[in-house]
């Protein structure tokens, strides 16, 4: 325990409350034992349907389910025809797999730096990146930008398309923690060429392990089934070289449970959002809250705040540190920008400087927002946070 929580006398919480909690019953419980004792237990039909389902629902022509979030990406991106040699163009402040899956099909990483707001990809600085490359680095090759819809806030799509347009560049969302996100009034997965979810278990519905493509374009979708599927045209006829990134008929009974209860789930995580916007409007600027754009639906993948460092006695560390020793589980995401993570600073990226994606790594950090807290937590999160701001105040 903590220093301060001893101090402060008894922790507000003997039994921590989690950063994030699966919310999983007896449906998904049936769905499960069903596709068991079917025998069919790899991607079948259960898969067939949980694409329609999601594609539907995102309000998009094809789904290709997968293995990953991260085999979404890679799946994306090769099926779009990037490729040895060619770009992609990421915000430094993301999740890993959203740059390793251009470096897994053989692409090159530029990385862009985020707009402080939102968590996402500053169409200034993609602009910037772009009129920095020049078409003399961008024409002869194949170029993909990869917008992050990052804690659940979209990324602001509209200039980001007018750039792709302008210079002909290939829009992929990593969607991995926005389902149900809306950019003016339109789901997100549906903007640019294609988009690509996660249903890790923490995200906002879960098939334990799985991803998806989603997309308008019927010739990606095709190319993406197929290489999903180790390149099969027909059985046993294998016309590229491509992986095993199935979904299994297990998952997707899970997925199209879930699915139907995402809905509610963001209701309840932007209820939680609501509740700590309110009670904790106070203690800015000491610390900062998340913003919902105008124009964003916002689904709380995580409730980030951002520490204060120079307004504080305490470092973000510190800070976190404090918190769980009052009983409240918190994390950031993420300590380190892409750029000086030590796979990337090997790749030459030493003298890339992205201020806010640096700024962003060093104060942020989540609390929890999952649709698993009950009003008694939720007050407890806040009671904490009052109690660790203050200890820490000038
Ligand atoms: C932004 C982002 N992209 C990609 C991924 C990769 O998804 P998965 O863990 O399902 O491979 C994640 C998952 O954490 C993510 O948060």
């Amino acid at each position: 325990m903590s220093k301060l929580a001893i101090e402060g006398g008894r922790p507000i919480r003997e039994d921590p409350i989690p950063i994030a909690q699966p919310i999983l019953g007896d449906e998904e419980a049936r769905a499960v034992t069903e596709v068991l004792r079917s025998g069919q237990l790899a991607q079948g039909p259960r898969v067939e349907e949980f694409e329609r389902e999601f594609a539907q629902f995102v309000g998009c022509e094809h789904c290709v389910a997968t293995s990953s979030g991260t085999t979404a990406l890679q799946l994306a991106l090769e099926s779009a025809g990037l490729g040895p040699g060619d770009l992609a163009i990421v915000p430094s402040f993301t999740f890993i797999a959203t740059a390793n899956a251009a470096l897994h099909v053989g692409a090159d990483v530029a990385f862009v730096d985020i707009d402080l707001e939102t968590y996402c990809m500053d169409p200034r600085s993609l602009e910037e990146v772009v009129k920095l490359l020049k078409d003399r680095v961008l024409r002869p090759r194949t170029v993909a930008v990869i917008p992050v819809h990052l804690y659940g806030h979209p990324a602001d799509m509209d200039p980001i398309l007018e750039i792709a347009e302008e210079h002909d560049l290939i829009v992929i969302e990593d969607a991995a923690q926005a389902h149900g996100a809306e950019y003016k009034g339109r789901r997100i997965g549906s903007l640019g060429d294609a988009a690509c979810f996660s249903f890790y278990p923490t995200k906002n519905m879960t098939t334990g392990e799985g991803g998806a493509i989603t997309t308008d374009d019927g010739e990606l979708a095709e190319r993406a089934r197929m290489l999903r599927s180790h390149g099969e045209r027909e059985r046993y006829d294998h016309v590229e070289l491509g992986y095993n990134f199935r979904m299994t008929d297990i998952a997707a009974a899970i997925g199209i449970v879930q699915l139907r209860r995402l809905e509610e789930f963001n209701e309840r995580r932007r209820e939680n959002a609501r509740y700590y916007l309110k009670e904790l409007a106070d203690l800015e600027p000491l610390i900062e809250l998340p913003t919902e754009k105008p124009w964003a639906k916002h689904v709380y993948h995580q409730f980030t705040i951002r520490i204060n460092v120079e307004e504080l006695s305490c470092t973000r560390d510190e800070f976190a540190e404090a918190l769980r020793a009052e009983g409240v589980d918190c994390a950031v995401h993420y300590p380190t920008p892409l750029h000086r993570q030590p796979v990337y600073l090997r790749r030459g990226y030493h003298a890339t400087e992205l201020p806010k994606s640096e700024r962003a790594a060093e104060t942020v950090l989540s609390i929890p927002v999952h649709p698993g807290l009950s009003e008694e937590d939720r007050q407890d999160v806040v009671e904490a946070v009052e109690k660790v701001v203050s200890a820490f105040s000038r």
